[in-house]
């Protein structure tokens, strides 16, 4: 093993035209976040503690989200090995061991990447991952004697016989630092594209007598992302991957392929997922959580006996605390929901507190924002609001209060009031028919009219 810690480059510098995007390549997410994010978490599961992120001009403004990770600009997109230049010209570490791997190829795992770095280790100047996809058809080939790697080369490069060859290159390598510095100081570009390619440090380090080993990988881990289906793809895979983790965690799934997960989403145990529900980011469900389908979560926290759902949608800042129960059509933002409440039918609850123990009837709305500013709304414990109140924030609820179905809640309600604001009822006998034939009339001379 080397005595330094390993260090990264990741290339990251591609344009992206293929996407037909505005943003560039590697922000596109996956399961909640950039898929560029994907490789560093990789990275740093595998004690990379620092990396050096090559990205285009269009992500310079956007260095500082990559800290502590370092970047580098690469103005001129002139091929991989230009790239990597270019990290170690921009300070990348050239130490240790240095893994190379490309922001969009964002589904390697620690694992792979760990295998790469002890082959590395162990006597090799260089080892790369490689793989024999079923096409092997724009891929660098794998030119090997023995269990050494002569050369890679292009297929743009190849003559028909090379082309033959199916092992091909991932593009994913680690090499010993201070022997990477020197080889890509002497890359050339004569070649199809004109281009300084990495690869054609593998030929360098068999020239100086160097080991150059392999590691096969395959499957999905090598998907790299060139267009939107390629991401489509992508996400799928993940997909599979976080849905079985959370099956293998004790989450019942009843239709894994509609249920969507970030990668940071945590469940306890005993939670049940009905079909069709989307975790965004920054969810976290307790245990014994029932969620029913269609159901849209972003940001927001689930504790233990939750019920949601079926069609509920939790925003940033919800959190419904333990064994409180929220229904269908129920939208919740910037609001807790306290032990044993109850929201279960077409409300909006923004910027509030919903006590222990409170009912919410349907139809309830907390009247949040004036156009300008948002206020708060506290209802407090063993509240039962009436079916269609309108809570007219700033606002409060007194505990044990009750307010009248169809109330305008404008006013602080003390605890243990009932507030009505509704116009007394008025009922006229016998008038309901004439007001029929009144209305039939109106009708009927329309049609004559026509
Ligand atoms: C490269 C390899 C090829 C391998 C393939 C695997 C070379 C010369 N070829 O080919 O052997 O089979 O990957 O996918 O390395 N990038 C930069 N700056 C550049 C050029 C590229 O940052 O100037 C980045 C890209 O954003 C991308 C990665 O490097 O993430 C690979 O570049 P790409 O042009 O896709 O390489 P390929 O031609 O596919
Ligand atoms: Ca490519």
């Amino acid at each position: 093993m080397t005595t330094h810690a390993p260090s990264a480059i990741v290339l990251a510098a591609g344009m992206g035209t293929r996407m037909k995007s505005q943003l560039p390549k590697v922000m596109h997410p996956l399961a909640g976040r950039p898929m560029v994010d994907h490789v560093l978490a990789s990275l740093s599961e595998c004690d990379v503690e620092t990396a050096t992120i090559v990205i285009g001009p269009e992500l310079e403004g956007a260095a500082s989200r990559f800290a502590p990770h370092r970047t580098a600009v690469q103005r001129e997109r002139l091929g991989t090995g230009h790239a990597v230049r270019t990290a170690l010209e921009g300070g990348a570490s050239n130490d240790g061991t240095i893994l190379i791997v490309y922001g969009d190829v964002p589904l390697l795992t620690p694992a792979t990447l760990s295998r790469l770095l002890d082959r590395c280790g162990q006597g090799a100047a260089l080892a790369l991952l490689v793989f024999r996809p079923e096409t092997p058809g724009a891929y660098g080939r794998v030119i090997v004697n023995g269990d050494q790697v002569e050369r890679i080369v292009e297929a743009l490069d190849a003559t028909p016989e090379e082309l033959e060859v199916d092992l091909c290159n991932s593009g994913v390598m680690a090499v010993s630092g201070p022997h990477l510095k020197k080889w890509v100081n002497a890359l050339k570009n004569d070649n199809a594209k004109g281009e300084y390619y990495l690869t054609d440090i593998v030929a360098m380090a068999r020239a100086d007598s160097e080991t150059c080993a392999v590691v096969e990988g395959g499957g999905d881990e090598l998907v790299g992302i060139n267009n939107r289906a390629d991401l489509a793809e992508a996400e799928r895979i993940i997909q599979d991957r976080y849905r079985a983790a959370a099956m293998a965690a004790g989450v019942t799934l009843q239709d894994p392929s509609s249920v969507f997960l970030s990668y940071d989403t945590a469940f306890g145990t005993d939670v049940n997922v009905a079909p069709f529900t989307v975790f965004g980011p920054g969810v976290a469900v307790g245990s014994n959580v029932t969620i029913k389908g269609f159901c849209h979560f972003e940001q927001a926290t689930i504790r233990d006996g939750v019920t949601i759902g079926p069609y509920a949608r939790l925003r940033p800042g919800a959190e419904l605390a333990q064994d409180s129960h929220v229904g269908n059509f129920v939208e919740i933002k910037n609001a807790t929901v306290e032990q044993g409440a109850k929201v279960n039918h077409l409300s909006y609850i923004g910027d509030a507190r919903v006590g222990k123990g409170s009912n919410v009837g349907a139809g309830t709305i907390t009247a949040n924002y004036d156009g300008y500013n948002k206020s708060h709304t506290d209802i407090g414990e063993n509240v039962s609001i009436g079916s269609n109140t309108v809570l007219v924030a700033p606002v409060k609820v007194g505990d044990g209060a009750v307010t009248g179905a169809g109330a305008v809640v404008r006013k602080d309600v003390p605890s243990d009031a009932i507030a009505l604001t509704d116009a007394p009822q008025k009922n006229r006998e016998g008038m309901a028919s004439k007001y029929r034939a009144q209305r039939k009339a109106i009708k009927d001379s329309k049609a004559k009219g026509k």
